[in-house]
């Protein structure tokens, strides 16, 4: 008898315990999204085109399960819409991407903080200026979305923003006045963005961003020489990608003073003079990239008797430096500079 009743008992607490796992995903799916959101949604959809059905889960009263969509799990407020094409890098860039037009229902999400649009083909499209009333956006993706032409100035009001990704060989930027709005702003991907008309003083203007800590500007036709700073605010920079620029300048001396520094590349970018000794001291440098810059002078003797203490790769490559490494420097870094030919790429050889 007493074996029979404890059957069922087990079975109880089995059942109970199985349960238990699954409990946090039962939660989040009786999230029901807010009605505003999901009108505002429903609007946004009508004029995207999707020819592979990527939204074909869009329907039904909860758009917290809809593809894409994130809410909050509290409030049922949508706080995310990623729509990026996970094809994107591929070559076969239109499979899988959105298009047509954004509208305006968009900045209905009251709590949107996070979007990404990033490898769309929104063809010859302006980036919408009603994209500055998102204002709890917090991070912005529109890396090779297919927007073309003009920046706006309005994203300059996202002042919640903290990564902003606007890589593309379409977009023009006239004027970087706005990006002092950003003051939250910690990583800036511009590659590839037309910057010929910003004027010399582009580098005090991204100064005035305290928590920047990367800074992409590859091959942005940013030219002439490149400013010196009085005083050094973006000092917690992790990444300074200056690329495939055409300066005609002096190297600056002021990224010395960014001890965070991390990775620093400016090859291929039209730089002449002295590199500053000070690169050798910097305590968290790992990658320095001057390589490609014909008219780059110094001593290797001089510059290579530096600490270097995290270095991995010093890539030189066709510079007009002189003279041998000093032989008192270990074997451990001569093998991670790069002075000659035939390290087309660099950065491979020490993945490891
Ligand atoms: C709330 O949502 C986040 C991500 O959207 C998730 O990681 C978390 O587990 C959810 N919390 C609960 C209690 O469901
Ligand atoms: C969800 O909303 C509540 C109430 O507005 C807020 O306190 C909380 O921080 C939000 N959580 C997320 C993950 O957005
Ligand atoms: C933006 O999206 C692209 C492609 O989806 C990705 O490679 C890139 O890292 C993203 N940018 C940021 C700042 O997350
Ligand atoms: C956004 O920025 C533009 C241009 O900088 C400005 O004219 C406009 O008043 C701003 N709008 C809001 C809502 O702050
Ligand atoms: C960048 O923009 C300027 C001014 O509109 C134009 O003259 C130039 O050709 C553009 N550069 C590239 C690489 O598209
Ligand atoms: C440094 O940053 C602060 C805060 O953004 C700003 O007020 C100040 O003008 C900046 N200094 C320089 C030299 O740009
Ligand atoms: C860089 O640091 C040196 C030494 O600490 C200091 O004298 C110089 O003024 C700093 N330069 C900038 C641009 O902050």
């Amino acid at each position: 008898m007493e074996t029979v009743t404890w059957i069922p008992l087990l079975t109880l607490l089995i059942l109970c315990f199985m349960a238990r796992e699954f409990l946090p995903r039962i939660d989040a799916e009786m999230v029901n999204c807010l009605d505003s959101d999901k009108e505002a949604l429903m609007d946004f959809k009508t004029d995207l085109h999707d020819p592979e059905n990527r939204l074909s889960s869009w329907k039904g009263s909860n758009c917290c399960q809809w593809q894409g969509i994130s809410c909050n799990n509290t409030t049922g407020a949508v706080i995310a819409v990623d729509l990026h094409n996970p094809h994107g890098s591929s070559s076969r860039h239109d499979f899988w991407s959105l298009s047509g037009e954004i509208r305006p229902s968009l900045t209905k999400l009251k709590s949107l903080r996070h979007l990404d649009l990033s490898f769309s083909t929104f063809n010859d499209n302006l980036i919408p200026e009603f994209f500055g009333y998102l204002k709890d956006l917090q991070y912005l993706n529109l890396s090779n979305a297919g927007f073309s032409g003009a920046l706006p100035p309005n994203l300059g009001n996202l002042s919640s923003l903290q990564y902003l990704d606007i890589e593309s060989l379409d977009l023009l930027v006239h004027n970087l006045e706005w990006v002092t709005g950003l003051v939250s702003l910690r990583h800036l991907i511009m590659n590839e963005v037309n910057l010929s008309m910003v004027g010399s003083n582009w580098i005090r203007t991204l100064n005035k961003l305290p928590f920047l800590t990367e800074l992409h500007l590859s091959f942005c036709s940013l030219s002439g020489s490149i400013p010196p700073l009085t005083f050094v605010n973006i000092t917690s920079l992790v990444v300074l990608d200056l690329s495939l620029n055409t300066f005609n300048s002096k190297i600056p001396d002021w990224p010395v003073n960014i001890s965070s520094d991390v990775t620093l590349d400016i090859s291929n970018s039209d730089l002449f003079g002295r590199i500053p000794l000070g690169f050798g001291e910097l305590p968290n440098l790992q990658f320095l990239n001057l390589a490609e810059n014909d008219n780059i002078r110094g001593s290797c003797n001089k510059l290579l008797m530096g600490r270097w203490e995290k270095i991995e790769v010093v890539n030189l490559f066709s510079n007009k430096l002189h003279g041998e490494l000093p032989s008192s420097i270990g074997n451990s870094i001569s093998e991670r500079i790069i002075l000659r030919e035939g390290f087309q790429d660099p950065l491979a050889n020490f993945a490891t």
